[in-house]
């Protein structure tokens, strides 16, 4: 994405990934995260562009779009995300990079649990970089609620995984895909970027939410959501549960019977889904799903679930409306 005026920081980036490739560590790792988050503050990001995101509104359909990874493109994502509530891609990961991915969450957990007990861990897999700040207790800050090796952990808390995942980036071409989508790049964030494991809990009441309640005004985003287990409706593993279409409207929440004040009732729920359908569908490792700030959804689960299910979250911001309480870094 850098030009000839690319900043310090961002050239500086560019020779540490080299250097990385060739000999991996930690402490490069780490300089990676800082460099990401300098080298956003560094640019100046112009104001929103148009890109295929403001095309006029595509007709509604409520069930999401499901193609093949060779299919994906930005006019096939903008129908999918805006025209369905999101879009299944099918194998948008080969299999080696699966078992690359699992094994890194494997270990940023691992390494996680290591530190939380005080023994050595291996800080590729689990370290703050300087500029990265905070952290919600559940989200693995250090010293924090942290002995389990399941739940969910800041990508940005494994340099090593944040490398391996931003070279994946790289290989799709999301860079290129997000830019033709939302007209400006995409940038990523520590808030909002989530390696997670999941146990099977057949009494879970998981929340139905959407992230733009959390997320700020004005925002443009993608998040998308790579299975790494076989999960969803018939799999082992819990799965994503999804209202069906795109509302392009944050619904109230605390409300209907909800548990908590963050999440949609599930009176408001069973209202919604009498007009679109509630879907729980099925992923294959590999398989990925794109979808908004818009889109509803909670964990689902089965209770005949027996597996973990591991998945990565990213949320891609366009970078002049990605706010700084998410803590943006550059892809
Ligand atoms: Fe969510």
């Amino acid at each position: 994405m850098e030009t000839a005026t690319a900043g310090t920081a961002a050239l500086r980036l560019r020779e540490l990934l080299a250097a990385n490739r060739k000999t991996p560590c930690a402490t490069l790792e780490r300089d990676i995260i800082d460099l990401r988050l300098a080298a956003f503050r560094e640019r100046r990001w112009p104001a929103p562009r148009r890109g295929t995101i403001d095309d006029p509104p595509l007709a509604r359909r409520a069930t999401l779009s499901d193609i093949p990874a060779s299919a994906l493109d930005a006019e096939v994502l903008r129908d999918g995300i805006q025209g369905a509530g999101g879009v299944i891609v099918r194998g948008l990961v080969a299999p080696p990079r699966v078992e690359m991915l699992r094994d890194a969450l494997d270990r940023a957990f691992e390494a996680r649990r290591d530190a939380a007990a005080g023994r050595a861990a291996d800080a590729r897999w689990y370290g703050r970089a300087s500029g990265v700040k905070g952290a919600p207790q559940q989200f693995g800050a250090l010293g924090g609620n942290s002995e389990r090796t399941t739940g969910s952990l800041w990508a940005v808390d494994s340099p090593a995984a944040a490398f391996l995942l931003c070279e994946l980036y790289h290989a799709l071409q999301l860079p290129t895909l997000l830019e033709a989508y939302l007209g400006e790049p995409g940038v990523l964030s520590v808030k909002k970027w989530v390696l997670r494991k999941v146990e099977p809990k057949p009494d879970r009441q998981a929340g139905w939410h959407q992230d733009g309640r959390f997320l700020g005004d004005g925002i443009r985003t993608v998040n998308l959501w790579i299975a790494l287990s076989a999960c969803g409706e018939g799999a082992p593993a819990p799965g994503m549960e999804l209202v069906g279409g795109r509302e392009p409207v944050i619904h109230p929440t605390g409300t209907d019977g909800s548990y908590f004040d963050w999440t949609v009732g599930p009176g408001l729920v069973d209202r919604l889904t009498k007009e679109r359908p509630r879907l729980y569908p099925r992923f294959a490792p590999g398989d990925a799903l794109f979808f908004d700030h818009y889109n509803l959804h909670r964990t689902g689960g089965s209770p005949d679930d027996t597996e973990l299910r591991y998945a990565v979250e990213s949320w891609f911001f366009a970078a002049s409306t990605a706010p700084a309480k998410q803590q943006p870094l550059v892809l």
